[in-house]
């Protein structure tokens, strides 16, 4: 088997040089991690649906032109993307309290957002990913003030049309984390969204119940986390299947012979 160059290796995922220049392989791992990574499992087929949710989302980003590094999917658990610069920040949008703004704010889990809020962390694990502020992305030269707004423009589109693509399917978007990388074309820089957009970095709860369909269930020892993505790439039609765990055989419709 041909060995292929590995660029980069997280909790989650596994970056390796692509068939060309300027593409990069983005492999799904099934590892969950929470709380930097003290809190670790092997989620089995948790890499596989996250593939399938995150080439749906960026599929569907990209036809409304939202620009993402993503290509095409390759098989079941990796995906051809676009090299990009990363910029080393998470961007997170909020439409409803949950986490960590509920802590810090004093705020209940599930009160509604006077609007729409994006904040930005520094992405350092040793650091715990500390929230930083424009002041700050600024000085240290992270990225400069029109990045900031293409990235707050950027993020708030793409919650505009998930929190509308959810709705769809039954679900409140409560909040979610993003990632942007610079690519460049000519002498023009470019900011796109890069990594994955998967139940791992978002909050999604059931409008009906409330049920918790991300990695809360895996935080918080809420349930099989699979069966929450499965049930996620169902109701978005990415897969039909009846998810893991889950399987009840054939279904009797009736039965004459006991009449
Ligand atoms: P938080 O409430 O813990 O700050 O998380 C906000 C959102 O960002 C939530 O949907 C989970 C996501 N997130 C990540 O994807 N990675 C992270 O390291 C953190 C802290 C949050
Ligand atoms: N901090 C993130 C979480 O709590 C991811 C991680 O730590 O691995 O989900």
């Amino acid at each position: 088997m041909q060995r292929r160059r590995l660029v980069y290796e997280g909790k989650a995922k596994i970056l390796y040089e692509g068939p060309e220049p300027g593409t990069l392989i983005q492999h799904f791992k099934d590892d969950a991690t929470a709380f930097d990574a003290t809190k670790k499992a092997t989620v089995e087929g948790k890499g596989v649906l996250n593939n399938r949710i995150s080439e749906y989302i960026m599929v569907q980003l990209n036809n409304v032109g939202i620009p993402t590094h993503f290509i095409r999917r390759l098989n079941m658990r990796e995906q051809l993307v676009r090299e990009v610069e990363i910029i080393p920040l998470e961007v997170v949008v909020r439409n409803v309290a949950a986490g960590s703004i509920a802590k810090r704010l004093g705020l209940e889990e599930g009160t509604p957002l006077p609007r729409s809020i994006v904040e930005f962390y520094y992405k350092n694990d040793k650091l715990h990913d500390p929230m930083v502020s424009e002041e700050h992305i600024t000085a240290f030269g992270w990225a400069a003030p029109q990045d900031i707004d293409d990235m707050m423009g950027l993020a708030l589109r793409t919650n505009d049309f998930l929190s509308g693509l959810f709705l769809g399917v039954g679900i409140r978007l409560v909040d979610f984390k993003v990632e942007f990388g610079r690519v460049w074309e000519n002498d023009l820089m470019r900011i796109i969204l890069a990594d994955e957009i998967s139940p791992d970095g978002c909050r999604l709860w059931d409008i009906e119940t409330g049920r918790k369909l991300d990695k809360d269930v895996f935080r918080r020892d809420l349930g099989n986390l699979a069966d929450a993505y499965a049930e996620v790439a169902r109701r978005l039609g990415i897969v039909q299947e009846t998810p893991p765990g889950d399987a009840k055989g054939p279904v009797l419709v009736s039965d004459n012979t006991q009449t």
